[in-house]
């Protein structure tokens, strides 16, 4: 019997694992844990809520007393860690909700993970799920590698990093059976609309200039956010303790090309004239420090426990536009709250 805490399960990859873990394994006890920030929502779990496998409790990762409550009444035998802050932009504004959240929410866990563990570490698993964004920024060639030194430069990554660096130290010094994975950029339904395709998506379905930062000469390496969950259950399963596995898709797009390729896909199920949507880009103040480009080298996890993405690119994007043309109500509670405010405030001073 494994009973699982999953952290962060009402965000963007969260809700996608949680999902996955609660239909592929009905004899799991899954308990969610998420503070419904901004970022949480609870109409992303809307379909599996009352499954008798799943518990949702709203509390905070960083609420030690709380944390160490749940470990003993429920008696966890895995924790699969998603909650975060994890936008970029939102971390150059507020650095310290970062720290906060990453560096002490995580060791928080790890903690009382070690003092609920520690008379047995046997059939027990951390779970850290972290990014790309740690290793720093490539030039125009090159991998992030596994053993790739870190150099984060954002404060974002710098607090993941940090994160990485506790699980880390939590195995080498306590022995807490451990696993990291960093992956690339997601993408996919329910991704909240502040990062580039879904704001991007938005905009174009409400005719609103599409922001691209800089030159858009920017790369990201993107994967379909249920190739991620995929992942993550492959190496929870079959991974090694102590280990680091990276997931990307081998899917290297400019911000200006991706960006591009969305409007052609979005005026075709539009039924807008070719070259409407595009109409809507906008060149905008770069983002500070802007990192240039991501690309994971995602041999490890293909070699050893066999996973590799399921789709191409243009076929999860037409996939993802359409779940987003097909749930308006979701787009539109979102955007409808604090969102405006943020909208103005990233965007109106560019
Ligand atoms: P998200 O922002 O969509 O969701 C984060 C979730 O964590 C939200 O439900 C939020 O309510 C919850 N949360 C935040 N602070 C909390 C706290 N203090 N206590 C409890 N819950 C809290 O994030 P995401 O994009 O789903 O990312 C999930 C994880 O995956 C993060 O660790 C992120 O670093 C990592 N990651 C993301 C990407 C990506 O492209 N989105 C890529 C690689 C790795
Ligand atoms: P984002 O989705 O925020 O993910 P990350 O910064 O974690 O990679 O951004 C993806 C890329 O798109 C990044 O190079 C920044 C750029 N970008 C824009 O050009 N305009 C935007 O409005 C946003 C949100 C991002």
């Amino acid at each position: 019997m494994q009973i699982i805490l999953i952290t962060g399960g009402a965000g963007f990859i969260g809700s996608h694992l949680t999902r996955l873990f609660v239909q592929k394994y009905p004899h799991y006890k899954i308990v969610n844990l998420d503070a419904l920030t901004y970022a949480g929502n609870l109409n992303n779990l809307r379909d599996i809520e009352n499954e008798p496998n799943y518990t949702f409790i709203k509390g905070d990762i960083t609420d030690a007393a709380l944390v160490n409550r749940l470990f003993a009444e429920h008696r966890f035998t895995g924790v699969l860690h998603c909650a975060a802050e994890s936008h970029v932009d939102r971390s150059i504004t507020d650095p310290l909700a970062f720290v906060r959240t990453n560096v002490i929410g995580t060791s928080t866990l790890l903690l009382a993970a070690k003092e609920s563990w520690k008379q047995d570490y046997n059939n027990k698993i951390f779970y850290h799920i972290s990014t790309d964004e740690v290793y720093g920024s490539l030039g125009e060639t090159g991998f992030f590698y596994e053993n790739t030194a870190y150099d984060p430069r954002s404060p974002y990554s710098a607090s993941k990093a940090s994160s990485d660096h506790f699980v880390r130290a939590f195995y080498h010094t306590y022995q807490l059976p451990v696993k990291i994975s960093n992956c690339s950029n997601n993408y996919g339904p329910y991704h909240f609309p502040e990062k580039l395709i879904p704001l991007s998506i938005n905009n174009i379905m409400n005719n609103k200039p599409l922001p691209i930062y800089g030159k858009g000469e920017n790369i990201r390496d993107w994967l379909f956010v249920e190739d991620h969950a995929r992942a993550i259950d492959t190496i929870y399963h079959n991974g090694k303790i102590g280990e680091t596995y990276n997931i990307g898709g081998h899917n290297e797009w400019t911000n200006l090309a991706l960006i591009k390729e969305l409007c052609r896909q979005m005026d075709t199920k539009l039924n807008r004239a070719e070259g409407t949507s595009a109409g809507l880009i906008t060149f905008v103040k770069d983002r500070a420090g802007h990192d240039l480009r991501y690309a994971i080298d995602a041999t490890k996890l293909k070699e050893e426990l066999g996973w590799v993405p399921s789709l191409q690119f243009e076929e999860g994007l037409s996939k993802t536009i359409d779940w987003y043309l097909a749930n308006t109500n979701w787009l539109n509670d979102v955007v409808n709250g604090h969102y405006k405010d943020y909208y103005e405030e990233q965007y109106h001073k560019r």
